[in-house]
């Protein structure tokens, strides 16, 4: 893919499934990478160096700390030169009822998904705006993992639907008020995705499992390599003039079905 060979990108949450999926074709593509995760320092750099020996790097970030995103980024950036994409990865998610969500469960889940998002972008997107630019080429890409539940409600999921939601108008904003500046912002929106949080819920939940199995047309979960390459595109060249918007990858679940 054109434009990825050299770039610097940083990714939140990047020792998760997803994440290092994301990471590896970024690194195959000749990108260097740095994950921020929660892990201490040697469990992440263990995690990285599997990645790639030279290539792959570990810095301890924890999105609900301003003081914790602000010093991953610049720790990023000095590793990697600058920083070309950043990509806010990290989540968490609790299903509860409606009528049984609790506070504890809403906050920290719009503190890691939203807040936590909000964090990194700006971080990032601080560094970015001062990337000297080179002819008509961006200045920084922003990528979130979003997920179609940003748009579409699903049972008990009040707080991760809602965080998704407004990282959703965050990704809008951003993508509105930094266009001038060169830099793009975009949400890659997952379905169901047998790797991390989901797959966690559907091994232990029979009921959770079979809503999902009716409820996706390819009649099938998608793997964490499927949702790698839309962030790929997205920071390639060839999605230089796309900005503001997401890439459901969701095997068809938003479709109406009329049987
Ligand atoms: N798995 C799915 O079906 C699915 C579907 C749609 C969207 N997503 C989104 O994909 C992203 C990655 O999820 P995943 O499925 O790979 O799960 P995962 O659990 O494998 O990865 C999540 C990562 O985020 C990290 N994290 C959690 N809290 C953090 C914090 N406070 N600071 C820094 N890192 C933190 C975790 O340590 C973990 O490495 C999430 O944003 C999630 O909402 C997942």
């Amino acid at each position: 893919m054109k434009g990825i060979t050299g770039k610097g990108v940083f990714i939140s949450g990047g020792c998760g499934d997803i994440g290092r999926a994301v990471a590896t074709r970024f690194l195959a593509a000749g990108a260097r990478v740095v994950l921020g995760d929660l892990l201490p320092v040697k469990a992440g750099q263990a995690v990285a160096k599997k990645l790639s020996a030279d290539a792959a790097h570990y810095v301890r970030c924890d999105v609900t700390s301003a003081a914790s995103v602000a010093r991953a980024v610049r720790q990023a950036a000095v590793w990697l030169g600058r920083i070309d994409v950043a990509i806010s990865n990290a989540g968490t998610v609790t299903n509860q009822p409606f009528l049984e969500l609790t506070e504890e469960a809403w906050h920290r889940t719009l503190e890691v998904n939203l807040t936590g998002s909000f964090r990194v972008a700006q971080q990032a997107a601080r560094l970015m705006v001062k990337n000297p630019r080179r002819g008509k080429e961006r200045r920084g890409v922003i990528l979130f993992t979003g997920s179609w539940v940003q748009e579409m409600p699903w049972p008990h999921g009040g707080s991760y639907c809602a965080s998704k939601g407004g990282q959703l108008m965050l990704m809008k904003i951003i993508a509105q008020e930094l266009a001038p500046h060169g830099i793009t912002a975009n949400i890659v929106a997952p379905g169901m995705v047998y790797a991390g949080l989901t797959k966690a819920i559907y091994d232990r939940d029979r009921r959770f499992a079979k809503l999902v199995d009716k409820t996706v047309p390819l009649l099938r979960m998608c793997s964490a390599e499927e949702v790698a390459g839309s962030f790929l595109h997205l920071a390639s060249e060839d999605a230089a003039y796309i900005t503001g918007t997401s890439v459901i990858i969701d095997g068809g679940a938003m479709l109406v079905r009329r049987e």
